[in-house]
């Protein structure tokens, strides 16, 4: 496994391998890896003959300062384990090397985007369009992987490359949870012992909500939702939106649609650690 800084360095290795008909695989990462990411890895790994992991916290996706200064970073542990995991490339570059100027293209995927994350994080999925695209354009993948957590991510990604038509295919992975159900999230990191005993409600009441909503409404069982979770200590629901796995736009009924997945993120204890979790209906 080689770690690399530049992009110039990684076309070059890339551009041999290309001669040779290999398939290229990319996870895209902010680092602080975990399992969630190896399942990713682990796929790549299986499906192309090179895989590129890129580890780069992107500044341009955060608008809140704070979170960019403690989002948790761990090159070395990371490398540790996409070595252990057979990991072609890592891809870690400085700040400067992905904007050497400020970036100022702007996306927009209405209506994908400017919901649930999209309307609370504002500025945050043209962030992740900016970086991704600069991925894509670098390392020309055939195949890119983002785990489901990251639900809406991976629709406004799809919308990014219809629109550029880049000539790759985005590989969806199931959500990795630990043994109890909380998603795995980098920012679990982050939960004092008594958050992350409590966080396990979020995933709880997901779980409960699929038996819920057998024999209630949708406007029911948001409500069921966010409630269960809102009377606990040190949660409280952000948004809970129950949405068509499509367009993102809120169901009313679930008849509505073929595809009905349940998106939530939740602020955890006092700093406050911000949790997404999703699940499917239908
Ligand atoms: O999902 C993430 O970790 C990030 O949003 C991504 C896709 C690596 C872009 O920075």
């Amino acid at each position: 496994m080689e770690i690399i800084k530049t992009i110039r360095q990684l076309r070059q290795k890339l551009d041999v391998d290309r001669l040779s008909s290999h398939s290229i695989g990319l996870v895209p990462t902010m680092g602080a890896l975990h399992e969630g990411h190896a399942s990713l890895v682990t796929r790549s790994v299986q499906e192309n003959d090179v895989t590129v992991v890129s580890v780069f916290v992107n500044p341009t996706q955060f608008n809140d300062q704070k979170d960019l200064q403690t989002y948790p970073r761990n090159l070395d542990a990371d490398c540790t384990l996409l070595e252990r995991l057979n990991a072609t490339y890592v891809f870690a570059p400085e700040v400067e090397e992905m904007y050497p100027e400020p970036d100022t293209r702007h996306f927009s995927y209405p209506p994908v985007d400017i919901v649930m994350e999209g309307a609370f994080r504002p500025g945050h999925f043209n962030g992740v369009c900016q970086i991704v695209s600069k991925l894509f354009a670098a390392i020309m993948p055939d195949r890119a992987y983002f785990g489901e957590k990251d639900f809406q991510q991976i629709a406004v990604i799809r919308k990014m490359v219809d629109d550029l038509k880049f000539p790759l295919q985005i590989c969806p992975c199931p959500i990795v949870r630990e043994q109890d159900g909380l998603a795995l999230s980098s920012r679990n990191a982050l939960l004092s012992a008594e958050e992350r005993r409590l966080a396990v409600n979020i995933s709880r009441t997901l779980f409960i909500s699929k038996d819920y909503s057998a024999n209630h409404t949708v406007s029911q069982t948001r409500q069921f939702v966010t409630d269960t979770i809102n009377v606990l200590p040190s949660l409280e629901v952000q948004y809970f939106d129950i949405v068509d796995g499509k367009s993102l736009q809120s169901v009313s009924s679930w008849e509505e649609s073929e595809d009905i997945v349940g998106c939530i993120t939740v602020f955890c204890g006092k700093k406050p650690i911000r949790l997404i979790d999703n699940i499917r209906y239908k």
